[in-house]
């Protein structure tokens, strides 16, 4: 955890102090969950959530999960290690952009081939009240409307999912 100041002109303080929220355009901001799998797309779901994050006066989550079925990880330790790198890489590069922004976060790290599960469950335990997350992911394809990881949180979310285009 880390602390929560304000600029000049909003609340000054942590998350005890009494918010000063009412910029904020959802029902509840407080806490967003933001997914990130190291792609464009999900550089710009973090930039959506710094935006959302420094009006709501949010804490931010951020999730990553290390792709890979416990099956893949038995025989291949060498690409877990490459991969769990990776996702640590990305956790730490979305802290720093928020952090930045004056906004309190914390990184999650999970590692299964499901990563839908983890990020809802996630989403469940914390008590979100947004899932900020790509339309797309690495795997990009030009003629998927929706990644399959969106497609999956849309559909078992328990709260909003915000899914945003790279391009905003
Ligand atoms: N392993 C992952 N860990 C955390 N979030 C993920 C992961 N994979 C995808 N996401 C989230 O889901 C969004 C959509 O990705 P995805 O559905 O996998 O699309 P694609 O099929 O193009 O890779 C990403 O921008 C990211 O926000
Ligand atoms: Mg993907």
């Amino acid at each position: 955890m880390f602390p929560h100041g304000r600029e000049a002109g909003k609340v000054s303080g942590g998350r005890n102090m009494v918010k000063d929220n009412h910029d904020c355009p959802l029902t509840r901001g407080e806490r967003i969950l933001v997914a990130v799998d190291g792609s464009k797309f999900s550089d710009a779901a973090v930039d959506q959530a710094v935006s959302l994050g420094g009006v709501c006066n949010s804490q931010i989550f951020v999730i990553s999960v290390v792709d890979l079925y416990p099956e893949q990880m038995a025989v291949a330790p060498a690409l877990v290690e490459k991969m769990s790198q990776e996702v640590r890489e990305h956790l730490d590069r979305a802290a720093e952009k928020i952090e930045k922004a004056n906004i309190a976060c914390e990184t999650i790290v999970h590692m299964g081939g499901t990563p839908h599960e983890f990020i809802v469950q996630e989403a469940r335990e914390r008590a979100v009240d947004l899932i900020v997350m790509g339309t797309k992911g690495r795997t990009g394809l030009d003629r998927v409307i929706l990644g399959s990881v969106s497609q999956n949180v849309i559909g078992h979310a328990p709260c909003a999912v915000l899914v945003v285009p790279y391009n905003v």
